[in-house]
């Protein structure tokens, strides 16, 4: 098996390779404090030995409800929102079929999403869709009291009760939860839902390799098993025994922290395959939310090449100078679709008869980072050999791996989220909720 792998050649006319070895060693030093639990936010590092420790067993446990959701459902609806959503949505969607949900005779149950947002009319176009569907939901919050997903789940299992009955309901529900607090532990315990825990010491968004993430994917009929091999594979490769001259995530935490002092503030994860729109989502999350905090951080957007390049191309090209890219490159496609010959040429594409669509895609990227360079935009590239469970494991334990050193080097505390509160309290104070008195009366002084 080939390892995904990291190229920073491109980012040496903007940093100095000698600061980049010279911060190695904080590199390994922020690696080491990760393993050794001392660093800021260690009561949140399950996720660092998480691959090497799910067992065979978990794993057939949550293959067998995913069979049972699939055996029952055409349609399971993923309920949760950002660590609680985002990995399994990245996941499923960079390796499902694009088309596979307009079929009729599909294979796999089609996975939607709700609870990631309070759209009024999302939720009721979703109920609309369900209504004729045999449907199940997979419910999953860390805290169990997250308003938006509660309030889809609320609506969504009376519904689901409404259409089948209350038994039957309780077959096709699952919960995803603390394991011994919050409102939706307490609901699935009194209603004997199937229930998987996400460890204490695991927060939202590095919980992609839990049931959180597993769970949704095995019911889209991906390889969990692989998903596991890969993350194994780069746990083994990221650990601080490995040289930093081998050690991808050090490299890449390093790099990344070498650009934002040079005033290279936002990083964009740009992509040339389209499937991969939502791992950029997941990674936005993991890395806004690990480091955007006291008033310092890198901040994280994303886009899809070459689709983007025809909207943000420009200001990428000719705008502030204050981006790098880091470009998510599969190394071969899936599948081949070749350059058909036309008599006329209108279009003036003979000269291309005969090769393959990709090596369109591979030119289009390779000419973008040249020309992004030239115009003052540092590059590093990662390299995926394939599109599947195995490399994708990789990719989200690699990333994950960074975001943990990264932010020890930024000197933030990587594994907590403190800033999401403010909106809460503000929106608790608005719709007058128990409790949110006080705040309600401050609030009204100030609209
Ligand atoms: O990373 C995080 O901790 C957050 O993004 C959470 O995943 C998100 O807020 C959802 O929380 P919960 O799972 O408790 O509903």
């Amino acid at each position: 098996m080939e390892k995904i792998s990291l190229n920073i050649d491109k980012v040496l006319s903007f940093v100095n390779k000698a600061d980049i070895e010279k911060n190695a060693a904080l590199a390994k030093e922020c690696n080491e404090t990760l393993h050794n639990g001392t660093g800021k936010g260690n009561d949140f590092l399950g996720w660092l030995d998480l691959p090497s420790s799910v067992t065979a067993e978990q794993l057939q446990d949550i293959q067998e409800t995913a069979d049972r959701l699939r055996d029952k459902c055409e349609v399971v609806v993923v309920v949760g929102i950002g660590g609680s959503y985002l990995g399994a949505k990245a996941v499923i969607e960079a390796l499902s079929n694009s088309f596979d949900w307009l079929e009729k005779d599909r294979k796999n149950p089609v996975v939607v999403y709700a609870g990631q947002n309070i759209g009024e009319d999302y939720l009721f176009e979703l109920m609309n869709y369900l209504s004729d569907k045999s449907f199940g939901i997979i419910n999953i919050s860390k805290s169990g009291t997250t308003t938006e997903p509660a309030l889809a789940f609320r609506i969504l299992r009376k519904q689901l009760e409404d259409a089948v009955g209350k038994d039957e309901a309780k077959n096709r529900i699952v919960a995803v939860t603390d394991a011994a607090r919050g409102a939706l532990h307490t609901l699935a315990k009194n209603e004997g839902y199937k229930m998987y825990v996400i460890p204490d010491n695991v927060g939202g968004r590095f919980s992609v390799l839990t049931p959180v993430g597993l769970l949704p994917i095995a019911v889209a009929g991906l390889d969990i098993s692989k998903l596991i091999e890969g993350a194994v594979f780069m746990e083994e490769n990221t650990k601080p025994e490995i040289p930093f001259e081998e050690n991808i995530a050090e490299q890449y935490a390093v790099t990344r922290n070498e650009l934002y002092k040079k005033g290279k503030k936002i990083e964009i994860l740009a992509n040339f395959n389209p499937k991969l729109h939502f791992l950029a989502e997941w990674w936005k999350q993991l890395y806004g939310e690990s480091e955007g905090k006291e008033n310092k951080g890198i901040f994280n957007a994303s886009v899809d090449f070459t689709t983007d390049l025809h909207s943000m191309g420009q200001w990428i090209q000719e705008g502030e100078r204050t981006i790098f890219e880091t470009v998510l490159s599969v190394a071969r496609p899936a599948n081949s679709v070749l350059i058909t010959s036309d008599p006329e040429d209108l279009d003036g594409l003979n000269y291309l008869i005969g090769k393959n669509v990709d090596y369109v895609n591979k030119m289009a990227e390779l000419g973008t980072q040249l020309a992004h360079v030239d115009g003052g935009v540092p590059n590093i590239k990662i390299e995926i050999p394939d599109l599947n469970e195995y490399y994708l494991g990789q990719l989200i334990y690699f990333f994950e791996k960074a975001c943990g050193i990264s932010g020890y080097i930024l000197g933030v505390n990587p594994f907590d989220q403190p800033g999401v509160e403010a909106y809460k309290k503000n929106m608790f104070a608005l719709l007058e909720k128990p409790g949110f008195e006080k705040e309600s009366e401050e609030i009204k002084k100030r609209i």
